[in-house]
């Protein structure tokens, strides 16, 4: 499975994310979105428009959680389709956001593992990471740690923050990766 751990990190629990933590998770995004170029979205979304984006995630089946400690929401990861056309339909695209308290003890990793294992068994083969700024080693690094592999630096193609920024792209193989057909 492209060498691709699943041990979840001691005493933090993942899940699927639920209504009642959007509040949590709206805040952490926030956060991100207002002070961090790990993110090209410049305004904030609200919470009904984070728990639209959560609802249509998870109802076209796939896996978007929470990442907790004794209860706490400290962080979430989810997939999407990487692109709409229908031919990338064995690609997604991951994303992951903790809580400016708790970046470091392995919230992130934790969630993207079980997002990558989910990804996985839906019968995904390609997960594209499309990471803001080429100095966000916290992502890159931890990508990397996962088996994510650089791929490419889109140079400049985002102007946030009063700089411009580029795009560095990472991809992890799943199951199979490229050496069979997919299932279906
Ligand atoms: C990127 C992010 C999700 C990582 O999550 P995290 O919980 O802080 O990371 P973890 O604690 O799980 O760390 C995983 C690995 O990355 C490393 N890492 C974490 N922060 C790092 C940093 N600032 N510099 C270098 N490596 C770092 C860890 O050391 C660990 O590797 P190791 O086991 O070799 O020590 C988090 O820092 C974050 O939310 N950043 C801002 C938003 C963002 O850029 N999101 C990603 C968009 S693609």
């Amino acid at each position: 499975m492209s060498g691709v751990e699943t041990v979840p990190s001691p005493s933090i629990l993942v899940r699927d994310a639920r209504p009642e933590d959007m509040p949590v998770l709206q805040a952490i995004y926030a956060h991100h979105v207002l002070n961090s170029v790990g993110t090209f979205e410049e305004v904030p979304p609200d919470l009904a428009e984070m728990n639209r984006r959560r609802e249509e995630i998870q109802a076209r089946g796939f896996p978007y959680v929470a990442a907790e400690r004794d209860g706490l929401v400290k962080g979430y990861a989810y997939c999407n389709s990487f692109r709409p056309r229908s031919a990338y339909r064995f690609t997604v695209e991951d994303s992951v956001y903790v809580a400016p308290d708790a970046v470091g003890q392995g919230f992130g990793r934790a969630a993207m593992r079980e997002v990558i294992r989910r990804a996985t068994v839906l019968g995904m083969r390609q997960m594209v990471a499309v990471i803001g700024d080429s100095a966000n080693s916290a992502s890159i690094h931890m990508h990397e740690t996962l088996g994510f592999s650089r791929q490419a630096v889109l140079r400049a193609v985002g102007f946030k923050l009063g700089r411009w920024v580029d795009a560095v792209i990472m991809q992890l193989a799943l199951g199979g990766g490229d050496d069979t057909p997919p299932v279906r």
